[in-house]
């Protein structure tokens, strides 16, 4: 493949108005990447050195998102009055820096880039001014449809949009996906000689097909399947989109060596997952996580922006969140791992455990009913059942500082700032107000007395009330 460098237009400055949103439809996800990424990506992936998007409705939103997901790889024109695609393709123009340009759509989720790479060496090799993809389906309602020359047979003729076409042209199957490399100067001769008098009062950036041929030129195409055209225009299309994307990606980690049980685990299109993983029924694997190699992620996980190391294993309907786990760790069945939790190499954190900004060193173990804010725990330190951080006064959050191989008895309750030192215990039932020495045991409790053979009497007393009670 040539290396010529080409340039990509988005065009995404429509309303969507079938999406019924306060929210551009650009924006809305499949896999938990935005629409208008999908098509960024598919070009860049293709090969455009060079992208160009069209924002117009819900400009601000779209830019920042596009900046925070792309960076500078690609910029955003405005279209402040959506004329019509050729309008939105006249605006774009003068920031497009290549000779050659592809024009795609912002909501078209499913563009592969190896139909795009042929698309720019169909141009490229016919040295037409424009290549377009073209594609045939048994219901083309809604398209603009193809008409070519000798009654069907020869090139193409023009494009004819629905609202524009009489029964005939209607009937006519092969479809305009609306994906086209142009030769750039044939664009700038061409764009300002297209007019509005159309169904839709618009500038149709089609049209320009029926002015090349006026020129006496060709018009290369490229047929390409349906499937991987199809726009997203409402919401039942979106979650026909979210489908097929999750299936596609499931069976793509299988054959990377990761296994999938069956249909249901939804794994979003940032979250990097390494060989020998094993996700579960019905997980969710969402944001920027990162499985490493081995990692288990048992049934019902919803994992957000994690970082799992190696052999790492995550029972059962376990929640985490901007968590790091490191390898060989073992969380779960019903952990619940908040921001900045940091679980050590080898340690454990088990059933209804909470942490939130919190280190657990290594081997650490909290495997029953504790909450764990604001702490830093150092390596081989048992956490109890029932185990509190009061790491809130209502007003500001302090630390507990666990050294390494403490000991805290069950249902201990530390009241932070406090700071168990390495060695110590903390017997159980304490409430911890006070620094604990190193090797010391702290007992934050009532002493307990024993009446010697008190229950007798007592037993006594209730018998004889029970039977008064039952006498009246
Ligand atoms: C367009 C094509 C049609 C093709 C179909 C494929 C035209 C005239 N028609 O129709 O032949 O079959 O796509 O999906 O091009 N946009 C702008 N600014 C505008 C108008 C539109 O940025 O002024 C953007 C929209 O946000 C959208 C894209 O261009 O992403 C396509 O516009 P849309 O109105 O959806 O065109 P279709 O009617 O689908
Ligand atoms: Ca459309």
């Amino acid at each position: 493949m040539s290396t010529v460098p080409w340039s990509a237009i988005v065009l995404a400055a429509g309303k969507g108005t079938r999406m019924k949103s306060q929210h551009p439809k650009v924006l809305f996800e499949v896999l938990g990447k935005p629409l208008v990424s999908w098509s960024v990506d598919a070009v860049r992936d293709a090969g455009a050195d060079d992208v160009v998007v069209v924002v117009g409705h819900g400009r601000d939103a779209v830019a920042s998102v596009l900046r925070e997901r792309h960076g500078n790889l690609c910029r955003t024109v405005v279209q402040e009055e959506q004329r019509g695609t050729g309008h939105a393709v006249q605006v774009a123009l003068p920031a497009v820096s290549n000779a050659e340009v592809v024009v795609v759509c912002g909501d078209t989720p499913r563009l592969s880039a190896a139909a795009l790479r042929a698309l720019v060496a169909a141009r490229r090799a016919s040295q037409a001014p424009v290549a377009m993809w073209v594609s045939t389906v048994d219901t083309p309602k809604g398209y603009g449809r193809i008409v070519r020359d000798d009654g069907g047979q020869g090139g193409i003729a023009r494009i004819v949009e629905e609202k524009d076409a009489d029964d005939a042209v209607r009937a006519i199957t092969e479809v305009n996906p609306g994906v086209y490399c142009f030769d750039r100067a044939f664009l700038v001769a061409a764009l300002p000689r297209l007019s509005s008098n159309n169904a839709a009062g618009e500038l149709y950036l089609t049209d320009v097909v029926a002015l090349c041929r006026a020129d006496g030129a060709q018009v290369a195409d490229t047929t390409v399947d349906f499937e991987t055209t199809v726009g997203i225009n409402d919401r039942q299309q979106l979650a026909e989109a979210e489908a097929w994307a999750g299936a596609h990606r499931r069976r793509t980690l299988r054959e990377a060596g990761v296994t999938v049980d069956g249909e249901t685990p939804r794994i979003d299109a940032d979250v990097v997952v390494d060989e020998d993983v094993v996700i579960g029924a019905q997980v969710s694997l969402r944001g920027k996580t990162h499985l490493h190699r081995g990692v288990k992620v048992d049934v019902g996980c919803v994992i957000t922006d994690c970082d799992f190391g190696e052999d790492v294993v995550v029972h059962p309907y376990s929640v985490c969140d901007q968590a790091r786990v490191q390898a060989r760790a073992i969380v779960g069945p019903f952990a619940r791992l908040r921001p900045a939790a940091d679980v050590g190499e080898g340690a454990h954190v088990g059933n209804f455990v909470e942490l939130k900004k919190t280190t657990l060193g290594a081997g650490s173990k909290a495997n029953h009913l504790a909450y764990l804010g604001d702490a830093v725990i150092g390596s081989g330190v048992n956490v109890g059942a029932g185990t509190i951080t009061c790491n809130y006064d209502g007003i500001g959050k302090h630390q507990t500082t666990l050294d390494d191989g403490v000991f805290i008895g069950s249902n201990s309750t530390l009241v932070a700032p406090v700071r168990v030192h390495e060695g110590a215990y903390v017997a159980a039932g304490s409430v911890i107000t006070d620094e604990v020495p190193a090797d010391a045991i702290a007992f934050g409790r009532a002493r307990q007395t024993n009446k010697a053979d008190a229950a007798t009497p007592l037993r006594a007393r209730h018998q004889a009330r029970k039977a008064k009670t039952s006498s009246t």
